[in-house]
């Protein structure tokens, strides 16, 4: 398993219950990951490191959690050595990577997605603000980890985003304002076939009420009852499977997990984005319900023979992810604080505590990252899975951490919902 994070927790744990899984290594891992597997302190995003270390592990599967390793084309070098991975090869990665590059393949495909213009020049940026209007989207085109994009009714702050870009040598992607509740799909594909998982939602900005800035993610929750029936069905058909052949028409097959980011707006789904791996945290709250051993699934993937596998079978229970994070993220995280109460929140019954950015001194957790951990709290209903997630979260002790108490509230209280048609009608 490669990568550091939350994500990456919750797959280990995932794999560490598939009864065909014999062994599990991480690199790099956290201080959480540490305590479940072995753990090697290299570069997972470097491909000939990553080789060398599957060589030496006699690896079966590769994982790769983020998108850096996938942009450093850490899957292609194992490819390229006959080590079976999970993950797209760099050049498929770019529906992640490029922005407008995910646009082109969207526009081939027929995919529903927001009206975009990219734009090289302050000029072209005030042109393209004025043709959309407010509010103003405004989208670095390159890995950014969600916090590239603002979303403004400021013409002068749109502006000044677009400025910010040029001047570090980018371009930007200017689009329509989508308005609607938004949902993150994944699905599994190994070139050809696609396979989704249970949809999720995630809390993108960093205060209750959705206030503050665009964060990684502050938490989410699986399943979602207020979708459409259908729309996951709808998503594979209209999204995921064009994008899938697509990529395959274009000689560079996407194997790997396709996120797929919807608003389900007043006219129909659109496509917001694609993300070439798993969503953090949307992840840990999926993998939290998913009976099905994971290690099988993930290797049909690499292999190319998830046509093959049984259906996913699901857990009937709700699953709440709640993040904790550092004072002062998203800005400039304040780390190298102990965390404390991690097993008592542990034992809290239907609970279970997910790592991201921790590190071990001297025999102590102590934060290392932005976004330092996840509790996850299973139950019968959303309230109950809340409940369980925040009361976990309040065993927990780190200096200055913050953590939205309101994840999942609205659709508790069944104030979310979508009354637009099923699909794009355009
Ligand atoms: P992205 O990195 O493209 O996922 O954008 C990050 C977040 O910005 C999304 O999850 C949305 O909350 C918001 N966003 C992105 N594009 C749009 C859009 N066209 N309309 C409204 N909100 C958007
Ligand atoms: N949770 C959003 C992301 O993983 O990009």
């Amino acid at each position: 398993m490669l990568g550091p994070g939350g994500r990456e927790h919750a797959i280990v744990r995932a794999l560490l219950a598939d009864p065909f899984v014999r062994e599990v290594h991480a690199a790099p891992g956290n201080a959480g990951i540490a305590a479940d597997v072995r753990t090697h302190d290299v570069d997972a995003g470097s491909p000939g490191v990553v080789v060398e270390l599957a060589r030496s592990l006699g690896s079966d599967l590769v994982v790769i959690g983020p998108e850096a390793p996938l942009a450093a084309g850490v899957a292609d070098a194992l490819l390229d050595a006959g080590i079976p991975v999970f993950g797209p090869t760099r050049a498929a990665a770019q529906l992640e990577a490029s922005k407008a590059f995910a646009k082109q393949v969207m526009a081939a495909a027929g995919v529903p997605t927001a009206m975009a213009r990219v734009a090289a020049t302050d000029e072209e940026a005030g042109e393209a603000l004025c043709t959309f209007g407010a509010p103003y989207v405004v989208k670095d085109d390159g890995l950014a980890a969600g916090k590239g994009v603002v979303v403004t009714d400021d013409l002068d702050e749109a502006r000044a985003h677009a400025s910010e870009c040029f001047r570090a040598g980018g371009t930007v992607v200017i689009e329509e304002y989508l308005d609607g509740p938004e949902v993150s799909l994944f699905v599994l594909s190994d070139g050809r076939t696609v396979v989704p998982l249970a949809p999720a939602q995630d809390f993108k900005r960093i205060h209750d009420g959705d206030q503050g800035p665009n964060t990684g993610g502050m938490g989410a929750y699986s399943p979602l009852e207020w979708v459409p029936a259908g729309l996951v069905e709808e998503v594979l058909t209209r999204v995921a499977q064009p994008v899938i052949d697509e990529m395959a028409h274009r000689g560079t097959p996407f194997a790997g997990v396709l996120y797929v980011g919807l608003a389900l707006t007043s006219r129909g789904m659109r496509v917001i984005e694609f993300n070439a791996r798993f969503g953090d945290p949307e992840t840990q709250a999926v993998l939290a319900r998913l009976t099905t051993p994971l290690g099988g699934v993930l290797l049909a993937a690499a292999k190319g023979t998830l046509d093959q596998i049984d259906p996913l079978n699901w857990s009937p229970k709700t699953a709440v992810a709640v993040v904790l994070a550092s004072e002062n993220y998203p800005d400039a995280p304040v780390i190298g604080r102990r965390v404390r109460g991690l097993r008592k929140a542990a034992k809290v019954d239907g609970a279970h505590v997910l790592h991201a950015g921790t590190a071990e001194r001297d025999g102590k957790v102590v934060s290392s990252g932005g976004r330092v951990l996840a509790v996850v709290g299973l139950g019968d209903s959303l309230e109950d899975a809340r409940s369980t997630a925040y009361e976990g979260l309040a065993l927990i002790d780190l200096e200055g951490g913050q953590y939205r108490t309101d994840i999942a509230l609205k659709a508790a209280r069944a104030e979310v919902s979508f009354t637009g048609p099923a699909a794009a009608t355009a």
